[in-house]
Formats: structure tokens, sequence, C-alpha cells
């Protein structure tokens, strides 16, 4: 049986009588014939070159059914074609360095009130190429997203309050660190002892000696039951925790040591001093892997991360410079602050750090250290430099004063003097060294009034006690 056998039959042609009702039927089925012809032919002027019939029936169905895909395959090659010629968009190409007006307006909320070239150098990426790489990467394109910016509202944050007071140093206190199990913490003094506490009682636990001057930095490894310890008698040490004895010592610095990080994953240490070098050491062999030279001045601050770059430092050359630790040498050198930059920290999750320094708190990404933001403000002689992984950014000065950001929108939300406890007479405000619980939720600060102080977040308050008193106040500069 094949397919024309299984058609119905046909109906004969009825032959319809000549009256005049028939006469309009056929009008208007003639008339309905041509309407659908006009319809589903429509294209045939459009195809000359197409008399054959299936020819015609096919394009009519790809020009009425198709019409949004072959579209769509011209734009994608049509865009395929650009690519591969890699045409330059409309992106401005910008010198390295910030702008250098003045306003002291802040770079995320820039706002759509500025005009669209205007946004565009502010979106200026600050990275000073070190010298190894050649002059022609004096320029960079912006690497920022073209969209609109975004004026960005501030996250919300419960105030802090002070909520212990430890005594027991009787000089300065110059460094503090929780350990991972966060039970116990540890701090330097200018009295040279370091002291170990327990974190939920604030009961002294432990003095240890050692040091011969001012002990200006302390840590504890998160990976090894040690302390290490470097003072301003230019020694490095590290203590055993289960004999809380020194067990080894890293010669090599040459004046003060002010400040040191402890690698992560690796077991490397990191120390920096006035001698304007940072040194890395081998944990165990006690080895000096590098000698980072390059900076000017007294090296006051250093991080340590696994990702890029995994060294940080930072001077009174007023410059931060970022290290290949690998290599052992700088490949960036960041040239916006004005003033000796004393503080450094890294954001617990994103991969950015910040840096404080009189001018300024800046913001940068890791890992070309691009420019994020100013948070400005905070103009005093800032020693640290603090932030947990809620976003919270705590600023703590020379003169005793803190300061509270949002670390997205760069908002300062809270600021504080820190209140000189009475007992001796040469008694003065100062903070100089911070850090966070292993939670994030309590804030230790060691200061000059030689106690350390414990802050915590007002649970009482809510957003209604305390509301954000946010402004977008770029907009409003820009517009008056
Ligand atoms: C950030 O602050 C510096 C001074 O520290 C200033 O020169 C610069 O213009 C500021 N940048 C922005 C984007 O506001
Ligand atoms: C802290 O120091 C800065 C800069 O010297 C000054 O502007 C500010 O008023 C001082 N604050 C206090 C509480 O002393």
């Amino acid at each position: 049986m094949n397919q024309v056998d299984a058609l119905p039959d046909v109906p004969e042609p009825v032959e319809l009588e000549e009256t005049q009702e028939n006469k309009n039927l056929l009008n208007t089925v003639f008339r309905s014939m041509k309407r659908s012809r006009d319809m589903f032919f429509h294209h045939r002027d459009e195809y000359p070159e197409f008399p054959d019939i299936d020819e015609h029936y096919r394009q009519v169905k790809m020009k009425t059914e198709y019409k949004n895909i072959v579209a769509l395959a011209a734009e994608t090659k049509r865009r395929k074609e650009e690519e591969a010629l890699n045409l330059p968009k409309n992106e401005p190409v910008i010198a390295i360095g910030e702008p250098t007006n003045d306003s002291g307006a802040q770079l995320s909320i820039a706002g759509p009130s500025s005009s669209g070239s205007d946004v565009g150098t502010k979106k200026s990426v600050a990275v000073v190429a070190s010298a190894s790489k050649g002059p022609q990467d004096n320029t960079v394109r912006a690497m920022l997203p073209s969209r609109a910016p975004m004026v960005v509202k501030p996250k919300w944050h419960a105030p802090w309050k002070l909520y212990r007071v430890l005594s027991g140093h009787t000089g300065w206190v110059r460094s503090v660190d929780v350990e991972p199990g966060n039970e116990w913490m540890v701090s330097g003094g200018a009295d040279r002892i370091i002291k170990i506490w327990d974190v939920a009682t604030g009961k002294l636990r432990l003095s240890l000696t050692g040091h011969i001057s001012a002990v200006r930095a302390v840590k504890v490894s998160p990976r090894h039951p040690f302390i290490f310890s470097a003072g301003e008698d230019k020694q490095v040490k590290c203590w055993d925790l289960e004999t809380n004895k020194v067990v080894r010592h890293y010669h090599g610095h040459l004046s003060a040591v002010q400040d040191l990080a402890i690698h992560p994953t690796l077991d490397i240490l990191v120390t920096c001093a006035r001698d304007s070098t940072a040194r890395v050491w081998d944990m165990r062999t006690k080895a000096q892997i590098h000698c980072l030279g390059g900076h000017s001045s007294t090296v006051a601050a250093v991080q340590c991360q696994s990702i890029n770059p995994q060294v940080i430092t930072s001077s009174h050359d007023s410059t931060i410079r970022l290290w290949d630790l690998v290599a052992g040498r700088s490949v960036v050198t960041l040239t916006n602050h004005k003033k000796a930059v004393r503080a450094l920290t890294l954001h617990p999750t994103l991969r950015m750090f910040g840096s404080a320094s009189p001018d300024n708190i800046k913001q940068w990404k890791c890992p070309d250290g691009e420019f994020y933001q100013n948070l400005s403000g905070h103009n005093a002689v800032i020693n640290s430099l603090v932030c947990n992984e809620d976003g919270v950014l705590v600023s703590g000065a020379d003169n005793g004063t803190m300061q509270f950001w949002d670390w997205n929108s760069g908002f300062c939300f809270d600021k504080q003097t820190t209140k000189v406890q009475p007992g001796s007479i040469d008694s003065e405000a100062g903070i100089y060294s911070m850090c966070f619980d292993q939670s994030g939720t309590r804030l230790i600060t060691a200061e000059a009034d030689k106690t350390i102080k414990m802050y915590k977040e007002d649970l009482s308050a809510t957003e209604e006690t305390h509301p954000v008193m946010w402004r977008p106040d770029v907009l409003r500069k820009k517009m008056y």
C-alpha cells in the first residue's frame, strides 16, 4: 500500500448553479484563497532568483519562522570576527596613578550625576609597575566594568563597646594575638615581657622573659605549638609552648624589628625592621631565605598570605610593596600614600587588603594591588588596622582614637576614643596593636596606658536604635 492509496478519496467537484448566492460564495472563496496566498507568499518579490517552488517554500519558512535564529547566527558571526580583530572597545586608556583631583571623593560612590568620562577617570587603576617591568607598562587599560558606578549602601553593623580591661604589663603594650583555638591570647610590651592571657576570663596565665628591649610583635603559629616574637633588640625568637622556652633565634636584622607575619601554609616567617628590609626565614632551619630590599625607610608592617602577593610590606617611605616570595623581589610598588604607612590588614575572605596612613586608609585588590577606594577621615597616626569576616574594619591610632568602618562601602559607622586607665601618672591614650579573636566577635587592643582592652558588639543595638547616618556625600558634592 503506498501513500497515495492511503489518502482519503477526493470528492468529485460539484457543479454549482449560477445563482447570485453561489456567485457571492465563489467570490468569497476566491478572495479568501488570494488572502492566504498573499499571506504565505508575500516574500516572493524578495526571492526573484528562486522560481523553484520548493525552494520558495523553504525561504518563506526560514523568513517567517526562523528569522530570529538566522539573525542571531549572523550576529554571532559578526562578534566572532570582531573579537578576532581584537578591536578596541570604548574604554579609556588611563595613565597609572590616581587622579590628582583633591576632592576626596570616594571611588565607590561616584554618582550618576557625574559625566561618563569623569567616572572613567576616577575608576583608574592605581598600579605603579615596578622598574623591572618595561616602560610600556606605564599605562594600563581600565579593568573595571563599564556599567554605571553604583552607590554602595553601607551594611549595618552594631556598635562596639568596651567590656574588659586587662592590666599586668608595666609598659606600653605593643602587640596582641589570639591562638587558633581561641582559648588564650598573647601580648608583648615595652616592658620586654610576653604575657599569655585567658580569652574567656581575662586571667593572666604566664609571663615569658627573654627579650632585652621592647617586644614589638607576637604571633601564634596557626599550625605549630609555637609563638614567634620580635623586638627592638633586633631579635626574632621562636618559643615552644610545651616548655615555654625559646627554641630558635633568627639572626640578621640590623635594627629594631617592627612586625612579623607567619605564612599560613608554608613553614615560613617574615619579619620587617627599621633597617628598611623585610626578611624571610625558614621556620625550622632558622636560615634566612630572602632579604627583601627596596624600601628606603623603616618597614613598619608586613602581611603574609597563601595567594599572590604572598608578602606585602608597608613603610615609612610611604610606599607599599608587593613581593614575589619565590623570586624574593618586589613586583609592584604602590606610591599612592603621601605619608608613612604603618598598618596593613588582609580582608579574611575577599582577595583584598587595606593600608593606613595619616592621609587616608586605602583598600586594594590582590594580586596586582589595583586601587579600590579611599576611606577618608581618620587623620591620625594609625598604628593598627584589622578586619573581621563580617566586613568590620577598625583603625586604631597613636592618640587613642578608633574608627569603625564598613569594608565594602567604606562608610565609618562609629568613632571612639579609648579611655585611659587611671593609676599611673604617665598614662596616655594610644592604640598600638589590635586583633580580633578567632570568631571575629571580640576586638582586643594593645594600648599605651599599659592595658589590653576587650570590646564586643553591643547586642542590644538594632538598626532602629543606631540607624546608619549615611548620605551619599559625593553625590551632593558633585551637584553643588
Ligand atoms: C584618594 O586619596 C588620595 C590621597 O591619599 C588622593 O590623592 C586621591 O585623589 C583619592 N582618590 C580618590 C579616588 O578619591
Ligand atoms: C588625634 O590626632 C589627630 C591628628 O593629629 C587630630 O586631628 C585629632 O583631633 C586627635 N584626636 C584626639 C582625640 O586627640
